[in-house]
């Protein structure tokens, strides 16, 4: 049996929290109890986050950042300092994805994948490490994603930022867990948030790319409950799981799926094919 931890003063900083996921968790963590400092770079959507979290009776803080900035980074940890007094969680959940062939895509986009959906992890978890030590029950939560557990055509460089991060949180685990900091991957599936929509680059659609999923609200419970009971990963959709169990299953088969998943025949939408 799992125990539960309450989250009833976490002082918490959350990443990506202008939409989708990160917005939904924002909200149920300070129903929880939690004070949080919610970061992105929509100061707008945030400052409308924070205040109406703080009519609810929640405690919130907007600071814009971009965290693929080093120097926004370090701000954002200065500020989250100055008003939490301290850290328990850390919340990298920024993120956003590029679709198309990686071959007709350049080194630059593989590059700004990465920038988001790893560096900006590491290297914010790296200047918070010192104050999550020193925190109660302290926890990094990573937000990457059922295919950075198996990769599939199209997206090759979001898939390998999310592989990468998936790597770095088991090691950094084990790592941690003689200093009491856990560390949480949170592997989502198909969810219903601004993804689709906030992409660094968008060459090409798959038909099976374009089907709805789970709610944000729905992925957030997941979220909240994993928070309180602290397994090493919490994997959420019952696709997502599907997934990642048929690939520990049937690799090839899984394999040969992907093949005809990567025709040009399937495309919803032929912005960029590869050549004949
Ligand atoms: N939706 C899905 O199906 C799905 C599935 C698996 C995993 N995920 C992961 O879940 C996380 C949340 O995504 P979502 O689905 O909620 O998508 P979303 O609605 O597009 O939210 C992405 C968030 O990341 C922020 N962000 C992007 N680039 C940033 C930057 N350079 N600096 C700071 N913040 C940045 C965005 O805010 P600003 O634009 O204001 O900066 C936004 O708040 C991501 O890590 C994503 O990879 C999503």
């Amino acid at each position: 049996m799992f125990s539960s931890t309450p989250l009833t003063g976490a002082r918490t900083i959350l990443t990506g929290a202008s939409s989708g996921i990160g917005w939904a968790l924002a909200k149920q963590m300070a129903r929880a109890g939690a004070r949080v400092v919610v970061a992105s770079r929509n100061q707008d959507r945030l400052a409308e986050l924070a205040s109406s979290i703080g009519a609810s009776g929640g405690e919130a803080w907007s600071v814009p950042t971009d965290v693929t900035d080093p120097a926004q980074r370090t701000a954002l940890l200065e500020r989250a300092l100055a008003v939490l007094g301290g850290l328990d969680i850390l919340v990298n959940n920024a993120g956003a994805g590029a679709m198309g062939y990686f071959a007709l895509a350049s080194e630059e986009r593989l590059r700004r994948v990465f920038e988001v959906d790893f560096f900006a992890c590491t290297e914010l978890t790296r200047l918070a490490l010192p104050l999550l030590r020193a925190g109660n029950q302290p926890m990094v939560v990573n937000v990457g994603s059922v295919i950075g557990r198996r990769g599939i055509p199209g997206c090759s460089e979001y898939c390998a930022a999310k592989f990468a991060l998936a790597g770095w949180s088991e090691s950094l685990r084990a790592e941690l867990a003689q200093h009491g900091v856990h560390v949480l991957l949170v592997s989502p599936g198909a969810i219903e948030t601004g993804f689709h929509q906030n992409l660094l680059d968008d060459q090409l659609r798959f038909g099976w790319q374009q089907r709805g999923g789970m709610s944000a609200d729905r992925c957030a419970a997941i979220i909240m409950r994993a928070l309180r009971r602290r397994p090493n990963e919490v994997t959420i959709t019952a696709g997502g799981k599907l997934l990642v169990w048929l690939n520990r299953l049937v690799p090839r088969a899984v394999d040969a799926i992907m093949v005809r998943l990567a025709r040009p025949d399937r495309l919803a939408d032929r912005r960029a094919v590869p050549s004949e």
